[in-house]
């Protein structure tokens, strides 16, 4: 058996990929949820970081902890789980001899004055200014929120989409296996980028979605307006680091096509 390893937010988008491989491999795996949960060959954890409930219990004889937990664009609850709750989770880890804090953020988070990237870079902060030994990833935007993004933006009737915004979406697959290939190589003490094969225009990603979907939506090209907008344009969602992931959004679609029937 390998050593024991945390995941927060184990049962999320990322969290349900790695979860599987981490077991595969015979590691430890302890998950942490605010809900009671069994099951699998998992160690299942009840734990709350906006109260510190659970930690403590969480964080005991565990070597490494991947720290996935968030809560995206849920106002003060947001910066409550991202910032504090991080916060908490370094402090309790660091008390408990943890070897290990592997965090994962977002591509671009440092250069896009977004609400939640500037979250994810105070979050970054936190675990880099700490005093267990870290690691940050920062992943492209995930094939499931392109997804849910595209799914929303549909309802209106039209798909908009800038094509002057161009994104580097990644599986969960393909982070979770890199999250372990930086969990095997140990604290880097460095922030690196993690994006899927292929760079693509929001409008052939919307493309592609429509097409893979069978939806019938005039396609519009247009650009976002203001600052905000022009930032976005500015390629700070991609990146030319190496390794990427190797499952393309089109492949994604596909499966998804197959699973939903
Ligand atoms: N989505 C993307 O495109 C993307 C791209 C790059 C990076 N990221 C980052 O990757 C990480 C994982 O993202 P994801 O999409 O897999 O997340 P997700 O599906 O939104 O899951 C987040 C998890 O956080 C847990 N959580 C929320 N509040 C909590 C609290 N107070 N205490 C403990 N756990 C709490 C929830 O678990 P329970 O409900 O079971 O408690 C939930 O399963 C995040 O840090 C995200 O910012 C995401």
């Amino acid at each position: 058996m390998r050593e024991s390893v945390l995941v927060t937010g184990a049962t999320g988008r990322l969290g349900g990929a790695l979860l599987p491989r981490l077991t595969e491999l015979g590691y430890k795996v302890r998950g942490m949820s605010r809900t009671v949960r069994s099951g699998g060959d998992v160690d299942w954890v009840t734990a709350d970081l906006t109260t510190g409930y659970g930690l403590a219990a969480a964080l005991t004889d565990v070597h490494a902890v991947v720290h996935l937990a968030a809560a995206p664009y849920k106002r003060k609850y947001t910066d409550h789980v991202e910032l504090d709750g991080t916060r908490r989770l370094a402090e309790v880890a660091r008390e408990c001899g943890v070897a290990h804090l592997l965090y994962v953020s977002i591509i671009g988070a440092d250069q896009i004055p977004w609400g939640y990237f500037r979250t994810k870079v105070r979050a970054e902060e936190i675990v880099s200014s700490g005093r267990v030994p870290w690691s940050i990833v920062r992943a492209a935007q995930f094939h499931e929120f392109m997804d849910q993004a595209f799914s929303m933006a549909a309802r209106s009737g039209l798909m908009i989409a800038d094509p002057g915004i161009r994104a580097q979406p990644v599986d969960v697959r393909d982070v979770a296996h890199h999250l372990i290939r930086r969990l095997q190589a140990g604290p880097s003490g460095e922030t690196e980028d993690f994006g899927g094969p292929e760079v693509l225009a929001f409008d052939e990603a919307a493309r592609q979605w429509l097409e893979a979907r069978g939806k019938r939506r005039p396609l519009v090209r247009m650009k976002v307006p203001g600052k905000v907008g022009a930032t976005f344009r500015g390629d700070h969602l991609v990146t030319d680091a190496t390794p990427t992931g190797t499952i393309t959004w089109k492949r994604y679609l596909q499966e998804q096509g197959r699973s939903l029937g």
